[in-house]
């Protein structure tokens, strides 16, 4: 037997109906793109045959040149394959294809920035702020095709959305509302839905590895006259154990950062999360699942991130012990990013 149930994301006004069974399990949505303002814009088959292409080619070139700094380079022999292809793809002077990176800057930085802001930002922000400065020239073509084309940087910038609406849900339940921000970057999400709850007296710690994220973010709250709500922390997501006991948030949230944890370590971080956080509290994260451009993600801007499905994003919010009937998974509207609310 099944009920129907009605759910929002955020305060955009948008409804979801979902099927919530009897049976205990963590309940799944699918968000439509006009719920979330969103972008579901599929690519053909003449696209993908391109991305293949292109892909095939790089993990030729990019397979022998970590070949090489293996074979060569005592680091890289010792720390491995996931460390020589990050090592190669942070290079500024290497060219995956010249079809992506090699005429494009904006593709370019997209490839070397992986991991930080950098490159996200300019996924996040690819409609207002990459795309009013392409010309009509080759570097204007190549990265229409490939950043504003591409269904995994739609994904992204849907994500954003999906992330500011969930957030600021939560940031409204709470009395006094108290966020943890894991591998904050610039915080574009946790600044985005304070701003949607202004009468709400929030406080935030941010913690990141990059001090330019942490810099981007308090230009961005400064900005947003909030930035008195928050502390900065240049420290490793291993430090949240910390703050999670002196601190004491009742929102945590890791958005862009699981994708790079083992299960072992992300089960860790989730139960001290689940333990950290109060009755009421709420955790929100999210994974990128297997998707056709992956190969792309690989081997041509040479992202190594770590994909789940939705069972397996379920296996780890279970094992970690928040309760299955509270949590709730959302699936973006192409399918390849899921946001987590997991409850205790
Ligand atoms: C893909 S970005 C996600 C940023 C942000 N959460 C968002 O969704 O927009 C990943 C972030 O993790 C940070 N990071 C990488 N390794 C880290 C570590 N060991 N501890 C804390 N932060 C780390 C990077 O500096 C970067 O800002």
């Amino acid at each position: 037997m099944a009920t129907n149930i009605v759910t929002s994301i955020g305060n955009e006004g948008c409804v979801k109906r979902k099927k919530n069974s009897i049976t205990t399990e963590i309940q799944l949505t699918e968000v439509c793109a006009g719920q979330i303002n969103g972008e579901c814009n599929k690519t053909g088959m003449f696209y993908q045959l391109t991305l293949l292409f292109v892909s095939c080619i790089a993990m030729i070139k990019n397979g022998f040149l970590v070949f090489l700094m293996i074979t060569r380079n005592e680091k890289c022999r010792k720390r491995g394959f996931p460390y020589t292809v990050y090592k190669l793809g942070r290079n500024k002077k290497h060219v995956s294809s010249l079809f992506v990176d090699g005429f494009s800057k904006w593709n370019a930085q997209a490839k070397w920035g992986a991991t930080t802001c950098d490159s996200l930002e300019l996924f996040y922000h690819y409609q207002e702020r990459v795309f009013p400065n392409l010309g009509n020239n080759f570097e204007g073509f190549i990265t229409k095709w490939w950043i504003g084309k591409m269904e995994n940087r739609q994904a992204v910038t849907n994500r954003l959305k999906m992330v500011i609406g969930l957030l600021a849900v939560e940031i409204s339940k709470q009395e006094n509302p108290r966020i943890l921000s894991i591998a904050s970057g610039s915080a574009d999400a946790v600044i985005a839905a304070i701003k949607k709850c202004p009468d709400k007296d929030v406080h935030v710690v941010l913690i990141d590895v990059n001090q330019d994220s942490l810099d981007a973010a308090k230009k961005a709250a400064t900005e947003a006259g909030i930035v008195n709500c928050f502390q900065f922390v240049k420290t490793s997501y291993a430090r949240a154990f910390t703050y999670l006991k002196t601190f004491k948030p009742n929102i945590v949230e890791m958005v862009g950062f699981l994708d790079y944890l083992d299960d072992a370590m992300a089960t860790r971080l989730f139960k001290a999360i689940k333990n950290g956080l109060p009755a009421s509290g709420v955790f929100l994260t999210c994974n990128i699942i297997p998707n056709k451009e992956k190969i792309f993600l690989d081997w041509v801007l040479l992202w190594n991130m770590i994909y789940r499905t939705v069972d397996e994003m379920k296996t780890l919010v279970d094992d970690a012990g928040f309760s299955r009937g509270k949590s709730e998974i959302y699936l973006e509207p192409l399918g390849i990013h899921q946001v987590a609310v997991c409850r205790k």
